[in-house]
C-alpha cells in the first residue's frame, strides 16, 4: 500500500518516520560505580543518541523489582527501583530526551506483577481477599495435581500451590511472576491508571510486555503435544500454546490500552507478540485501534537466508493490513545478538536490510558497533532461564553485557565490577574506536540513519521487490519520484546484479564498503561476498 497517496507528508507520526533504540538500563551506562547501569547513566550518553541520530529511546523496566526476571517481575508500577535511581532522575531524563528532539519509551507489563506487588500479597492472603480475582487461582484437578498441562516459559508447570489457600496460581514465567487476571474489570482500571500516570508524565509511549499473553482460555483446556520438539528444545515448546496465548478477546483489551494513550498526542504503544505473521497482523486491531506497532520479530526468528527473509518480508507486506504501518526489529535482550546469529561478516548487510525496509526500525544497543554474545560461566550466570532451565542456550545473560564504550577499565561502562562480564574485545571493539573509525560498523549505522532521514523514499516510501535468487535481495524504496536501489548479499561470493525491471544508472549513496561511495552504477552492478549497497537511481 502507497502511504503517501493516502497521507501528506506532514501526517507522519515520529513513531512511523522514526527510529527506536533499546537500551538495556541494568548495561548501558553506570553513574555511581555500583556495576549496573542507571538513570543518570543514560542521562550521562545523550549526546550519543543525537550523534547517531535515533529518535526514540525505548528503556526496559527501571520500576520497583526484587529483580528475579531483573524488572519484568514489578512490585510496584509507579515508582523507580532505587538501582536505577529516583523519581527526581527520572523527571530529569524525560526533560532531558525531550529537550534535545528525543522520545522516550517505557516497558509496560501488564501480564504479570512480582509475587511482591500489594495487588498479589492482597490476592493471597485469604480466598475471600478482595483481589483474589486479580490472578489466575484455581483448585486442584481430579488427581490433586495442576488444574491443565500449561507449561511455564522458563520451565516447569505454569502452576504454583499455594499451601496457605489450598489452590493453584497461574504464572506464565516465573513462580515469582503470578499472572493478573485481564477478565477482571478492576484489573483492567488498575493498570490503564498507571499508564495515564506515565502518560501525565510526558513518556511518548509503551513497548508492552507479552501482549499475546495476556488472555487465557476461559475453560483452561489443555495445551495439545507439539509433535515437532525433539530434543535440546525449550521444554516450554513441547506443547503448543493454543490455548494459553493469542486468545480472541485479548484485542478487546489491547483496544482498550489504545484508548487509554489515544486521549494523549502521538503516543506510541508497542506490543511485544512472537507470532506467525497472519496472526501477528491481528494486533493492528479492528479499524487500527490495536497496537500501532506489533513488533514483527521475523528478522530475528527466521535462519539469516536471503530467501528466507525475501519471502518473509513479501508476506508481511501483504498481510498488513490497509493503514497499518510496519515495522522491523533485528536485536533485543531476549534473543542472541545479530553479530553471533548471522556473523560478523554480515552484521553490515543487516545494518542496512533494518534500516532501509518499509517501517520503523528498532535496534537493540551495541549491535550498532557489532557486539557478539559473550560466553558467560555457570558461575557467573544471572538470568532465571539459564538457572532453571541450563545447558541448552536459552540464558540470555550473553545478549545483556554492559555496552562497551571505550577502551578503559570496564569498556567505560562503570567503574566498579559490573554485573555481567565484558568480553576481551571491548577494547578493540568500542563506540570510541568506531566513531574515530569511518569504516567502522558504528560509522556505517550514522551514515545509514542520515540517510534514512533525508530520503523520504527511506522513511515513507514505498516498498517495491525485485525478485533474486541465491544469495541476494533487492527492492526498490520510492517516494516522490526518487528511487533508492537496495542490494543485499548475505552470501560470502561476489555477485552480480542486473535487473530488467529497474533503471540500474545511479549513484551509491551508502555501502558496507565504504570506498564505493560515491561510485556511480551502470546495467549491471558487481556486488561483493557479505556487502550491501543503497543506491540512488538517476
Ligand atoms: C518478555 C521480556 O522481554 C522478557 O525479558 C521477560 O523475561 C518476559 N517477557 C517476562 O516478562
Ligand atoms: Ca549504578
Amino acid at each position: 500500500m502507497n502511504f503517501l497517496k493516502r497521507q501528506t507528508y506532514m501526517d507522519y507520526i515520529w513513531w512511523q518516520k522514526g527510529i527506536i533504540y533499546q537500551v538495556y538500563p541494568r548495561s548501558f551506562q553506570d553513574s555511581n560505580g555500583d556495576g549496573i547501569g542507571d538513570l543518570q547513566g543514560i542521562i550521562n550518553r545523550l549526546d550519543y543518541f543525537e550523534w547517531l541520530g535515533i529518535d526514540a529511546i525505548w528503556i526496559s523496566p527501571i520500576y520497583p523489582s526484587p529483580m528475579a526476571d531483573f524488572g519484568y517481575d514489578i512490585s510496584d508500577y509507579k515508582d523507580i527501583h532505587p538501582i536505577f535511581g529516583n523519581m527526581d532522575d527520572f523527571d530529569k531524563l524525560i526533560k532531558e530526551v525531550h529537550e534535545r528532539g528525543l522520545k522516550l519509551i517505557l516497558d509496560l507489563v501488564p501480564n504479570h506483577t512480582s509475587e511482591e506487588h500489594l495487588w498479589f500479597k492482597e490476592s493471597r492472603s485469604s480466598r475471600t481477599s478482595s483481589k483474589r480475582d486479580w490472578y489466575l487461582w484455581k483448585d486442584p484437578s481430579h488427581d490433586g495435581g495442576p488444574p491443565n498441562n500449561w507449561l511455564s516459559v522458563f520451565g516447569g508447570s505454569a502452576w504454583q500451590w499455594d499451601e496457605n489457600t489450598s489452590q493453584y496460581y497461574y504464572h506464565a514465567y516465573l513462580k515469582e511472576q503470578p499472572d493478573l487476571n485481564w477478565r477482571n474489570i478492576e484489573v483492567q482500571k488498575a493498570m490503564f491508571e498507571v499508564m495515564h500516570f506515565w502518560l501525565d508524565k510526558g513518556v511518548d509511549g509503551f513497548r508492552v510486555d507479552v501482549m499475546w499473553h495476556m488472555i487465557k482460555d476461559e475453560k483452561w483446556r489443555n495445551n495439545p503435544a507439539n509433535p515437532d520438539h525433539k530434543e535440546g528444545m525449550s521444554p516450554y515448546n513441547s506443547l503448543i500454546p493454543s490455548y494459553s496465548v493469542d486468545q480472541p478477546e485479548v484485542h478487546e483489551v489491547v483496544a482498550k490500552m489504545r484508548s487509554v494513550v489515544n486521549k494523549y498526542d502521538d503516543r506510541v504503544i508497542i506490543g511485544e507478540i512472537y507470532l506467525p505473521i497472519h496472526q501477528l497482523v491481528t494486533y493492528y486491531g479492528m479499524a487500527q485501534q490495536g497496537a500501532h506497532l506489533p513488533f514483527n520479530f521475523h528478522l530475528i526468528t527466521l535462519p539469516w537466508d536471503a530467501r528466507e527473509i525475501a519471502l518473509a518480508i513479501d508476506q508481511y507486506e501483504g498481510a498488513l493490513p490497509d493503514q497499518s504501518w510496519p515495522n522491523w526489529v533485528l536485536g533485543n535482550h531476549d534473543k542472541p545478538r545479530i553479530a553471533s546469529r548471522a556473523g560478523l561478516e554480515q552484521i553490515k548487510v543487516a545494518a542496512i536490510l533494518l534500516l532501509t525496509l518499509r517501517g520503523t526500525p528498532t535496534l537493540y544497543y551495541g549491535d550498532e558497533i557489532g557486539m557478539q554474545n559473550v560466553n558467560i560461566t555457570t558461575k557467573e550466570a544471572q538470568d532465571p532461564w539459564e538457572k532453571n532451565v541450563p545447558g541448552i542456550g536459552l540464558g540470555r545473560d550473553p545478549v545483556r553485557t554492559p555496552m562497551q564504550w571505550d577502551n578503559t577499565e570496564n569498556g567505560g561502562f562503570s567503574t566498579g565490577k559490573p554485573w555481567l562480564p565484558l568480553p576481551e574485545n571491548y577494547k578493540t571493539v568500542n563506540v570510541k574506536k568506531q566513531q574515530e573509525d569511518p569504516s567502522s560498523t558504528l560509522s556505517l549505522y550514522q551514515r545509514l540513519i542520515s540517510i534514512r532521514r533525508k530520503e523520504k523514499a527511506l522513511h515513507v516510501g514505498s516498498y517495491v521487490p525485485i525478485p533474486q535468487e541465491g544469495d541476494l535481495l533487492a527492492y526498490i524504496r520510492k517516494a516522490e519520484g526518487a528511487s533508492l536501489l537496495i542490494i543485499l548479499n548475505f552470501g560470502s561470493k561476489p555477485a552480480s546484479f542486473r535487473s530488467e525491471q529497474v533503471k540500474l544508472k545511479g549513484k551509491i549513496l551508502v555501502a558496507s564498503d565504504l570506498s564505493k561511495e560515491g561510485q556511480e552504477t551502470e546495467e549491471i552492478i558487481a556486488i561483493g561476498g557479505n556487502e550491501g549497497l543503497v543506491i540512488k537511481i538517476i
